[in-house]
């Protein structure tokens, strides 16, 4: 972690609110996730205790406890075990923290949790406008594998989803 301070570590549901602060600040940005409503601290800590033992969700924070950015894993299917080596993450850092190398800690975290959990590739769909996220995964190592056409309509506006893939068998400059 570049930032002397910061650390990672998994979140427990005693995090929901910082976590909740964090996803609230981003979607209110507007221009980067499909989520255009954020999860309330009741859902995101109900979320957080259902986590099963291949969910992974990894926060990064500071000495005095404030979170600044986290990624989550889930499976990609939760009924179809032909899937069950595939994972979708989720990243949001806030805006005062990016470019610092947040992004890149907490993959590496997600990355060694998720070989150790038998995943073999993650799926991230971003949003075809969010051009910092796909650089962001490009750089960790992701592919751009399709795109969906009016995926989603945040504000009356329409936007594409920007299919990527990345395998843990690659060893790439992520972790
Ligand atoms: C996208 C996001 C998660 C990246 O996190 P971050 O902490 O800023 O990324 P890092 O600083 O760890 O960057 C990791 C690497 O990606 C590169 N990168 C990050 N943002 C980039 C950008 N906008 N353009 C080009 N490269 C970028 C960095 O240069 C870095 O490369 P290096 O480690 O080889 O030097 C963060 O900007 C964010 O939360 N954005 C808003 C929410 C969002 O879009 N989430 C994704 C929704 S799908």
């Amino acid at each position: 972690m570049p930032d002397a301070g910061l650390h990672v570590r998994r979140a427990t549901a005693d995090d929901a609110e910082r976590i909740a602060a964090v996803l609230q600040a981003v979607t209110a940005e507007r221009v980067h996730s499909a989520i255009d409503r954020p999860w309330s601290v009741a859902e995101q800590r109900r979320y957080l205790a259902s986590l099963s033992p291949r969910d992974a969700f990894h926060l990064a924070a500071t000495d005095t406890g404030e979170v600044v950015g986290y990624q989550s894993l889930d499976r990609y299917s939760t009924v179809l075990d032909s899937m069950a080596h595939v994972g979708q993450l989720g990243t949001f850092v806030l805006p005062a923290w990016r470019g610092r190398g947040v992004g890149r800690a907490l993959f590496g975290e997600t990355t060694r949790f998720a070989a150790a959990a038998g995943y073999r590739k993650f799926v991230i769909a971003v949003r075809a406008s969010n051009a910092s996220a796909q650089a962001f995964y490009r750089r960790l190592g992701f592919a751009d594998c399709g795109r969906l056409q009016a995926q989603v309509v945040i504000d009356g506006r329409d936007d594409d989803e920007i299919l990527m893939e990345f395998f843990l068998t690659i060893s790439g400059p992520g972790w």
